[in-house]
């Protein structure tokens, strides 16, 4: 489904473009009333439900002043690009001003712009010309921690009788004396390695940081930081953002216990390490408690408040809920007493990372009956983990392997997620020396750990030297990969075969077939263990099947064979892989290595 109120759309874009700048480079919003007339419909209520959101890692995506990091202004020269593919809503990692230590996730201001991205008058018309386009833009919004640079940490470390002091984590030192600073507090550990817990000299106690030192993480027993983030929130929602992807958000509380976590042990008793040469420990008190379902709601209920007629349209909720099962996922939509993420992200069926059918089926079947009426947000990819042509490809057949997997994506039912360059085929680079590690964790961890450098290479426009993402003259901050010179937007654009067309193809389909813009998923011929196949269904719509061949041996199918009352009926071809797949018929679906079939019975 498109945004396809276009009549209230460009009211919003008008309005969008219509805010004020000031003298100091900032923008005011205009009131919502004298911004939108009142047409939200329910196309625009429901933008999310069967949408496409594109994950734009801004640093990378492309530079247009020559500095070689991306910029706003790149992203607003490259909308036509998205709007083509039918991208419905960007994301945008962390533009915010930040030192740049975790890339953006260490944010030192939440009201404002990196310099290095642009001003605030450049977003504003970021968001005005992707709202002439029908796109949506997303926010991340990190609340886990702030930058070590943040007003609000400055202040909290300056004392222990500060006001801000309570607004992040301070414990004593183990054993601590006037000359020594003691051990820390206990034996939790940061996700990007080594202890959690910070020495500060100052004030003597230390602070708990999950992820980088610099990222001290805030204390969400204070409900001065609840309404700081409400108050944030409010502001970016006022200037036109359509939702917000909430970053780590399973870590916000920690056990009020404070108490070690558990050791995981491996086979020979000893304890598990990971890539850090750390223990391998259980989370248990540092991940996924309870209070992050209030706080979830919380944020929900603010967010909600700007989904009014005031303010045509839905402002969304995307979650990045890494968790361990559907059951603990189906937690995240919250109760209809009580509601939280409307899109969770599903970690569940992106990292299964092998080619297997049954566990496909599986957990495919398990976001279409164990969520209840949500809506499923698939993903393969994104910006902290290698690309899915690196963990699903087998070097032969890599771009059937990409075509088949972004089938999969597309063609079931839900929202689809997707990261900047999986369209064309990017492969993840990683940096070949130590020395030119630029993600902190590549350097904590090489080499075992090579960091997360590899799947933020430049966007990869033209087969030119810096891949059309910078100037001739400047360096790019990652180094553009050898695969820029075949694997290009330019290359891609105007080849029936390439990957990109594959995408706009599959994506069409998703907007304009009744079968995929509103069906079910229901699985097919459930015992095959080479093919997954399932079908599309919805009322007063033509049902809609699709195979995809997870093997490099072609294959036949007979779909008329079993499952929910399928007759052998004649199929129309909606669309098939290049050479690779043919059927007229529901009993004989021919499919070549890989191969993708979808078709409409008749
Ligand atoms: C999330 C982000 C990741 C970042 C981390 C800390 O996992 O996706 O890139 O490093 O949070 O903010």
């Amino acid at each position: 489904m498109h945004w396809t109120n276009c009549a209230a759309a460009v009211v919003i874009a008008t309005a969008l473009a219509m805010m004020t700048p000031t003298a100091g480079g900032q923008a005011t919003a205009m009131k919502p009333a004298e911004q939108m007339s009142q047409t939200a419909g329910a196309n625009e209520r429901n933008w999310w439900k069967n949408a496409v959101i594109y994950e734009i890692y801004p640093r990378s995506f492309q530079d247009s002043n020559g500095d070689g990091i991306g910029d706003l202004n790149g992203i607003t020269k490259r909308l036509d690009y998205l709007k083509a593919l039918g991208v419905d809503a960007i994301w945008l990692t962390p533009i915010y001003p930040s030192p740049q230590v975790d890339f953006g996730y260490d944010i030192s201001d939440y009201r404002n712009i990196d310099p290095r991205y642009g001003t605030l008058q450049d977003f504003n018309r970021l968001v005005a010309e992707a709202g002439k386009r029908h796109i949506r833009v997303i926010m991340d919004m990190v609340m886990n921690h702030t930058s070590d640079q943040h007003q609000w940490f400055l202040e909290s470390r300056s004392s222990r009788t500060n006001p801000y002091r309570d607004w992040y984590v301070w414990r004593d030192g183990k054993g601590e004396t006037a000359t020594s600073k003691g051990e820390p507090p206990n034996n939790w550990e940061s996700l990007f390695g080594h202890s959690a817990w910070q020495w500060d000299p100052k004030t003597r106690q230390y602070y708990y940081h999950k992820f980088y030192i610099q990222q001290p993480d805030l204390n969400w027993n204070n409900p001065k930081v609840h309404q700081a983030f409400k108050d944030i929130i409010s502001f970016w929602l006022e200037r036109g953002v359509a939702g917000f992807r909430f970053d780590a958000i399973t870590t916000l509380y920690e056990d009020p216990t404070f108490t070690d976590e558990r050791v995981i042990l491996g086979k020979d008793g000893k304890p598990l390490r990971n890539a850090y040469g750390d223990p391998e420990l259980d989370n248990s008190k540092t991940d996924n408690l309870p209070g992050v379902h209030d706080v979830i709601h919380e944020m929900r209920e603010t967010i909600d408040k700007f989904n009014t007629s005031a303010f045509p349209g839905t402002r969304v909720m995307i979650g990045e809920t890494y968790l361990p099962n559907i059951a603990q996922l189906a937690k995240m939509y919250g109760t209809p007493a009580a509601p939280e993420f409307e899109l969770p992200m599903d970690t569940q069926v992106a990292f299964i990372n092998k080619l297997d059918v049954a566990a496909f089926r599986a957990r495919l079947t398990d976001v279409e009956t164990r969520i209840g009426d949500h809506v499923p947000l698939l993903l393969f990819d994104n910006h902290d983990n290698p690309r899915m042509v690196t963990r699903y490809g087998d070097g032969v057949h890599d771009l059937d392997i990409q075509r088949a997997l972004a089938t999969v994506l597309f063609a079931s039912r839900g929202t689809a997620m997707f990261y900047y360059g999986d369209e064309i085929g990017m492969v993840t680079t990683p940096p070949k020396r130590k020395q030119d590690v630029k993600d902190p964790i590549g350097i904590t961890g090489w080499p075992k750990e090579k960091g997360r450098d590899g799947e933020r290479t430049p966007m990869q426009w033209n087969a030119s030297a810096d891949a059309g993402f910078t100037t001739a003259s400047a360096k790019p901050w990652l180094p553009v990969p050898p695969s820029a010179a075949t694997i290009n937007v330019a290359a891609e654009q105007n080849n029936p075969d390439s990957l990109l067309t594959w995408y706009s193809e599959l994506i069409r389909l998703k907007k304009t077939n009744p079968a995929f813009e509103h069906g079910s998923n229901i699985m097919l011929d459930t015992e095959n263990d080479k093919v997954l196949s399932w079908m599309r269904q919805a009322p007063g719509a033509r049902q809609v099947v699709v195979s995809v061949n997870f093997t490099a041996q072609p294959q036949t199918v007979n779909l008329a064979a079993g499952g929910p009352g399928l007759k052998p009926a004649r199929l129309t071809t909606l669309l098939k892989t290049p050479g690779g797949a043919d059927a007229t018929s529901l009993d004989r679906i021919a499919l070549g290595p890989f191969g993708v079939y979808i078709g409409e019975l008749q």
